[in-house]
């Protein structure tokens, strides 16, 4: 599992083209994998950002939050991960529909991008609504400019394009022309922020829920989630779901459980490579 190319997409977010040819051959929009970088190191869910069958690669972006994800974003060209599991998950319905409405924020620029490719390709109209907090940190501009007829780009401190939100954008899309159907793939309080939009309109709303996972095989519980008053499993019921029917004040409250511990990790491990002493015994 070489990683054959990585370039710097924002500050802390970084690419990687991983040859992986047994994955990039099942691969489909909407699927990810679990990476570990050692025998002893955490599983990490990653989003397949993109695959090529011919070469066998798969890509995959990450960005840098905690101790682990530290970890791969050090990794050189010509390095390996120990092991990547996939693909997993449930691929996303790619069927015409007619005009869909794509919205990232931030990271959910990622998995947005293999789902409109396919969609586009299949066919229907599509609208991305990309947001950032500033310009440097809006990824995959042109990638999603190529897999799109329009493209409309915010950032929070308006450095680039609209100055607000993606639900801003997203209310006067929907108001301007009859949307079929959105995507939204992003941070939780945005992705329910567009729900709320959407559900005035009764418009079909399908959201990318990245809870917390452990084994990425439906065995463990950690990824579970209410929808539609019905217990799922991220990993093999999703990732993706119908927003109009997800609890997200329960995904919220389940978000909260390990953040102080994922802190002290990255806090211990950033002291670790500074070459700080204060931890040494
Ligand atoms: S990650 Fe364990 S059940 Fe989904």
């Amino acid at each position: 599992m070489e990683i054959i190319a990585r370039d710097n997409l924002a500050p802390k977010i970084v690419r990687f083209v991983i040859k992986a040819p047994a994955i990039a051959a099942k691969a489909q929009p909407g699927h990810f994998v679990v990476v570990r970088v050692s025998e002893t190191a955490e599983r990490i869910p990653l989003t397949i950002a993109d695959y090529d069958r011919e070469q066998g690669t798969i890509t995959l972006i990450v960005q840098e939050v905690g101790k682990s994800s530290a970890v791969i974003n050090s990794l050189k060209v010509g390095d390996s991960f120990q092991d990547i599991l996939g693909p997993l998950g449930t691929p996303y319905p790619i069927e015409k529909v007619g005009t869909v409405v794509g919205v990232a924020g931030g990271l959910g620029a990622a998995p947005l991008y293999p789902k409109v490719k396919a969609l586009y390709e299949a066919g229907n109209r599509v609208i991305i609504i990309l947001g950032a907090q500033r310009e440097e940190l809006l990824i995959l501009r042109e990638e999603l400019a190529a897999v799109s007829h329009k493209l409309l780009v915010t950032t929070d401190d308006g450095s680039f394009g609209h100055k607000g939100l993606v639900t801003d954008v997203l209310r006067q899309v929907v108001e301007e022309e009859k949307v079929d159907e959105v995507i939204a793939i992003g941070p939780v309080p945005m992705m329910e922020a567009c729900v709320n939009v959407t559900r005035e309109r009764n418009i079909k709303t399908v959201v990318s829920l990245n809870a917390v996972m452990v084994d990425g095989t439906g065995m463990c519980g950690g990824c579970r989630v209410t929808v539609g008053g019905e217990s799922k499993f991220c990993c093999v019921d999703g990732p993706a779901f119908d927003g109009l029917a997800v609890d997200f004040k329960e995904l919220r409250q389940r978000q909260r459980y390990y953040s102080e511990q994922e802190k002290q990790a990255y806090e211990h491990h950033q002291h670790g490579r500074e070459g700080c002493r204060c931890h040494a015994k």
